[in-house]
């Protein structure tokens, strides 16, 4: 083929490789996400009716230039890659709708040096330590138990409950901890100051996979729905 053409010659091989890159680009990528695809779990609760651009919104760049960047990254010429078809879903997405001025455990607070060490062992600076997507759950933690990471040193001036806040943490009973307080502080309701009055650990459970909530139906704030969340994006692009 192309005898004595060493031009047509490189055009050709220049072409298969431009064939092979595209099909590995377009085909085989492609495929990887499409098994993740099949793999994933259902949405979490409340999540249901928001379609999947909600939180995988497009990545900045075309294909191309993202395929740039991470072959510069493989290369060492760049500190991180970017992400593939669409931006990673990280806090700060979340935050798009679920900003609450009253948490009382908000995400940036841990970010401070002081709380290196209980960082180290649950990451509360990160809503996907607890709230892993595509698990038809409500949180991911194992068990309700985490508080004990931060709290373990507490104590409570003038303590209302007829079992202190002393004992219950003298007997590690750090169970009792969410059949008391919400995490986030969003719901209106009132705290028990008796054990006998505390929601059932059974219920705790149930409500952290994804069912009923025991705590109570009204909350200070609600997340932005899809609909009010496009709006706020139409106003940052004016
Ligand atoms: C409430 C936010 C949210 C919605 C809505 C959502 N996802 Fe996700 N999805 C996530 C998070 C969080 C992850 C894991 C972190 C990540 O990969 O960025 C994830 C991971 C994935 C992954 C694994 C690959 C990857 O990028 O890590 C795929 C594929 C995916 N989602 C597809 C979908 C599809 C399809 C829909 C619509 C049916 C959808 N998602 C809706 C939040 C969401
Ligand atoms: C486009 C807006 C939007 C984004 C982005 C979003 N959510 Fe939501 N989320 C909602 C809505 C709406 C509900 C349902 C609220 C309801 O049922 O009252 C919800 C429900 C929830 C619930 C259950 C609330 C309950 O009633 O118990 C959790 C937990 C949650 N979201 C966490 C997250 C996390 C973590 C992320 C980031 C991965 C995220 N959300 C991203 C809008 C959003
Ligand atoms: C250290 C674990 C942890 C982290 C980090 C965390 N959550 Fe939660 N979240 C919980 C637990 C436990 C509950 C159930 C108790 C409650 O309702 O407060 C919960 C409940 C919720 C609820 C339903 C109750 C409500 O407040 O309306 C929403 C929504 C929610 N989380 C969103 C988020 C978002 C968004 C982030 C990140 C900005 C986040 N969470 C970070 C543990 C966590
Ligand atoms: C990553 C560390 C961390 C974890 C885990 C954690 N907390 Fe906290 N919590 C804090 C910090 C820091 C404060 C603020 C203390 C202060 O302002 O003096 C706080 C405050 C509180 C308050 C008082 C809020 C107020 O407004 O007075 C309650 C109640 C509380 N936490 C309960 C819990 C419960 C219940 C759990 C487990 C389900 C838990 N916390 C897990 C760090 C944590
Ligand atoms: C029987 C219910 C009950 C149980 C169980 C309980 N608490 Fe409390 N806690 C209260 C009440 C009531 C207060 C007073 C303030 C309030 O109303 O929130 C309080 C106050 C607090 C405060 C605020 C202290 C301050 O000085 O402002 C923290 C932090 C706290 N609890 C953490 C915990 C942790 C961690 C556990 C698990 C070991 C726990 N609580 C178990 C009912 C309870």
């Amino acid at each position: 083929m192309f005898k004595g053409n060493p031009l047509r010659r490189r055009q050709y091989i220049g072409s298969l490789i431009g064939i092979a890159i595209g099909v590995i680009c377009y085909i085989i990528l492609p495929m990887k996400s499409a098994e993740d695809f099949l793999s994933l779990g259902p949405m979490n609760t409340g999540h249901q009716d928001l379609s999947c651009v909600a939180c995988h919104t497009p990545a900045k760049g075309n294909l191309f230039q993202q395929i740039q960047a991470n072959v510069a990254k493989t290369f060492g010429a760049r500190k991180s890659g970017v992400d593939f078809g669409t931006e990673n879903v990280d806090t700060k997405k979340c935050l798009e709708c679920h900003d609450r001025p009253n948490d009382r455990h908000p995400t940036h607070r841990f970010l401070e040096a002081k709380y290196q060490d209980a960082i180290a062992k649950i990451d509360a600076t990160q809503c996907e330590t607890c709230h892993t997507e595509h698990n038809d759950t409500r949180v991911v933690l194992p068990d309700a138990t985490f508080c004990v990471n931060c709290h373990y040193d507490l104590e409570v001036v003038n303590d209302p409950i007829d079992v202190p806040h002393s004992k219950l943490i003298a007997k590690k009973q750090w169970s009792t901890c969410l059949q008391c307080h919400d995490f986030h502080g969003n719901h209106i309701y009132k705290t028990a100051t008796k054990i006998k009055d505390t929601i059932s650990l059974s219920k705790i459970d149930a409500y952290l996979k994804g069912g009923k909530d025991p705590f109570s139906d009204k909350k200070k704030y609600l997340p932005l729905s899809e609909e009010e969340w496009q709006k706020v994006k139409k106003k940052y692009k004016k």
